[in-house]
């Protein structure tokens, strides 16, 4: 199906410890943010793509697809469902209909496999509530308890990790973020709030190596297996 992209890059990524947000460090020669655009600006199938950026981003107009006009900006918020709420916002100046569905992407996952972009439209196509990309965990998985012992292990079957994309419909994650976040309810993913309003989104397994930078090695890791594959 058609289907609109909101990508959220308006974090600090602290955890990264770098001197800038991590979507504008360096991956293959270009910015993390360069690579994560390309996976979506030549689909035939985009109607439109909305950037949400910190009010005083000193690094996009520096970069060559700063000028691009498939790429909306909007200034985004506080928290990650402020930055998406905003792009959703573009995206009704831009022509989005209720039902139109829309894919939210972290800014900081450059490495998601067309293919794995393809099965979740195609997958979730004719679904009444929509979903997310997401990954079995893999390993044992253990609760923390008092000075870092284990107060207990929990069963790994039933646990995925939730990756992006996260495809819903229009005007449903529209209500759902805009409640949630007057609720005050923390949604750390668009799936949380579908969730919290009582939806159930579907899980497509998608490929572990769609991984969010988050720390320093995983950008080490991302950069050495580019550094074969090109
Ligand atoms: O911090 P974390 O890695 O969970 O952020 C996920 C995505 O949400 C990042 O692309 C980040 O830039 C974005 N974000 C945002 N606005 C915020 C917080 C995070 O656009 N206020």
């Amino acid at each position: 199906p058609p289907f609109w992209v909101v990508i959220p890059a308006a974090g600090i990524g602290s955890r990264m410890r770098a001197d800038r947000p991590k979507q504008y460090l360096q991956l293959a020669g270009r910015t993390i943010l360069e690579h994560t655009l390309d996976c979506f600006l030549d689909h035939p199938r985009l109607k439109g793509l909305v950037l949400s950026l910190a009010a005083d981003d000193p690094f996009w107009p520096a970069l060559p697809c700063a000028t691009d006009p498939r790429i909306q900006r909007v200034e985004g918020g506080a928290e990650r469902a402020d930055s998406v709420l905003a792009g959703l916002l573009r995206l009704v100046e831009l022509g989005a209909q209720e039902g139109d569905w829309v894919l939210v992407h972290d800014a900081a996952r450059p490495n998601l496999a067309r293919s794995d972009l393809d099965r979740l439209l195609a997958e979730l196509a004719d679904d009444p509530v929509g979903g997310l990309l997401a990954v079995p965990a893999r390993d044992t998985l253990k609760r923390i308890g008092a000075d870092g012992r284990v107060a207990e292990t929990v069963d790994r079957s039933l646990i995925w990790q939730a990756y992006t994309p996260q495809m819903f419909r229009f005007a449903a994650l529209h209500r759902a973020l805009a409640d949630a976040l007057v609720a005050g309810v923390a949604v750390t993913d668009e799936a949380s709030a579908l969730e919290w309003v009582g939806q159930a989104p579907r899980l497509v397994e998608g490929r572990a190596d769609n991984l969010k930078i988050t720390r320093p090695e995983d950008l080490e890791w991302l950069r050495q297996r580019w550094a074969h594959k090109h």
